[in-house]
């Protein structure tokens, strides 16, 4: 076994005890309870995980070449830099990547940059699938509803945080402290873990626990799509990973 895999292991199996204790009502507010994270299954590590499909696997979405210079060069080399600036600042790798993210206005700009960078796209390649479903069920359907509308208004709020982000950057769904769901945007590598203050440029409009982040960094579009990131965004909805979202939504409950 990989000390890869190892680590992996041990974040699955501690889960098993720590399932709900993602985010309690206090999630950004106490560094103590981010760190219920690393109880918790659902944890990012600080090394690049396996794609879980194939690189040609969401072509009715991605392109092959597109995932395969994304995954293999983009994202490999976030995980990459952000190891390096841990050992630089002293982080143990051993804890959750979120510990970090929580407290990232302590660190450098490397590791702001990397660190969101590495997140967003453990993130990103798990929140889509060859198999998906065509929209959520359960408890996630019903708070869509409620926070939204619908799920075609909710679509079309979310897709337009993707497309009027300015230059690169995230558009997101998150889960907040008071347990509602929210859509905002962020530029560049930010994510709404992050403990950067309001009103500083760049910053996310929303902070709470991503549910789901789409990357609209041209690197994630531009081979087929050049610039016209409304079609990246609208073909994008095709390979969403809807049962790994409800999921993370019922472990943050
Ligand atoms: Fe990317």
């Amino acid at each position: 076994m990989t000390p890869l895999n190892t680590r992996r292991d041990f974040i699955v199996n501690t889960g098993k005890a720590g399932a709900g204790l993602w985010i309690g009502s206090t999630l950004l507010s106490s560094c103590s309870v981010l760190s219920k994270a690393s109880a918790n299954k659902f944890a990012t590590g600080f090394q690049q995980q396996p794609l879980p499909y194939s690189y040609t696997a969401l072509n009715e979405a991605i392109d092959g070449t597109t995932m395969e210079i994304h995954y293999t060069k983009h994202a490999a080399g976030y995980a990459t830099n952000l190891q390096d600036a841990a050992k630089n600042e002293g982080v143990d790798t051993n804890k959750p990547l979120e510990d970090v993210l929580g407290q990232i206005s302590k660190h450098s700009t490397k590791m702001r940059n990397n660190a969101g960078g590495h997140y967003n796209h453990e993130l990103f390649w798990k929140t889509m699938s060859p198999n998906g479903v065509e929209k959520p069920s359960g408890k996630l359907s019903t708070a869509i509803d409620e926070s939204f509308g619908s799920f075609e208004a909710f679509k079309t709020q979310y897709s337009d945080a993707g497309k009027n982000r300015f230059g690169s950057g995230w558009a997101w769904l998150i889960i907040n402290k008071d347990k509602k769901l929210r859509i905002g945007s962020t530029a560049n590598q930010d994510n709404p873990l992050m403990d950067l203050p309001n009103g500083q440029a760049g910053v996310a409009e929303i902070k709470g626990l991503p549910l789901l982040g789409l990357d609209v960094w041209e690197h994630a579009y531009y081979l087929r799509y050049q610039n016209k990131r409304a079609d990246y965004i609208t073909n994008w909805w095709k390979v969403v990973n809807w049962n790994f979202i409800q999921d993370r939504y019922q472990a943050a409950l």
